[in-house]
């Protein structure tokens, strides 16, 4: 069965893409086949897997334009085990006035994935904002994987990003399920760190992961190289948690 999470945050900097390559890398080392879709015009997971975004012939915007393009076309083969994915670039930041009079325009990137059905996973990177880029990826997933970024204004935003997804979830996706909250960049030597654990557990309840993903600067320092946390610093504390969270979706899906 395959199954499809978008990891979306309309606020800028918690932990997407961090989340969205690093995530996907570990459930490829546990042989699941994954496909990474790359939403974000700034394209930050393409080249965090070391994909030369300006120099392929196709990209995501390919399939929300040109659409007579089989879906394989668009599809990269990364260095990490058993993780393809469809890359973006700036092109995309196009789309947003492009598909202003398409009609089913929330639905383009669903018809699409139609023909993905050989992945165990599909992740979508989101970009920060509530666009038409966004709406197209909850309407295409099975569930939403939350992250939010443990410091003083962690909150801040998230009724309205509970209201988007409730939205979608009436009228174009009734089966979208909040897959988890993911608490990223945790600093336990922090107080404040540790409210902001406690203050979103009261919110989002049993909904929180288990794991929690720790601020490691080798999580940081990765993308740089164009590598998961696991081809640069498969010790690191990153490595450790990120392996944990795949473990705990996997077994969430069984
Ligand atoms: N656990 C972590 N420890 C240390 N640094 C981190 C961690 N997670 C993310 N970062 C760093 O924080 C910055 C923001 O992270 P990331 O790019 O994953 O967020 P994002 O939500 O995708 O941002 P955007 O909204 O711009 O797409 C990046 O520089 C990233 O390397
Ligand atoms: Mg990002």
């Amino acid at each position: 069965m395959m199954k499809a999470i978008c990891v979306f945050n309309q606020k800028g900097g918690v932990g997407k893409t961090t989340t969205v390559v690093n995530l996907s890398a570990a459930l490829g080392l546990k042989k699941k086949k994954v496909l990474v879709v790359d939403l974000d015009p700034q394209g930050n997971s393409s080249s965090g897997f070391g994909i030369d975004k300006n120099t392929l012939e196709h990209n995501v915007y390919d399939l929300f334009i040109n659409d007579t393009l089989p879906i394989s076309e668009l599809i990269y083969k990364t260095e990490s085990k058993n993780v393809d994915i469809i890359p973006s670039n700036t092109a995309l930041s196009g789309v947003e006035v492009e598909l202003i009079n398409i009609a089913d325009r929330e639905s383009i990137l669903k018809k699409a994935l139609r023909d993905c059905k050989d992945y165990d996973y599909i992740i979508m990177d989101c970009p920060p904002s509530l666009g038409i880029l966004s709406i197209n990826a909850l309407t295409a997933s099975d569930s939403v994987l939350i992250p939010i970024q443990s410091e003083y204004y962690a909150l801040e935003g998230v009724s309205q990003l509970v209201e988007t997804i409730n939205l979608v979830k009436k009228s174009l996706n009734k089966k979208l399920e909040v897959e988890g909250v993911l608490i990223s960049m945790f600093d336990g030597r922090n107080n404040l760190s540790l409210e902001v654990v406690e203050e979103v557990k009261k919110y989002f309840k049993n909904k929180v992961f288990k794991t929690i993903i720790p601020r490691n600067v080798r999580l940081a320092e990765a993308p740089s190289y164009g590598e998961s946390i696991f081809d640069y610093d498969e010790k690191s504390k990153g490595a450790i948690a990120y392996e944990k969270l795949a473990k705990e979706i996997i077994k969430n899906n069984k």
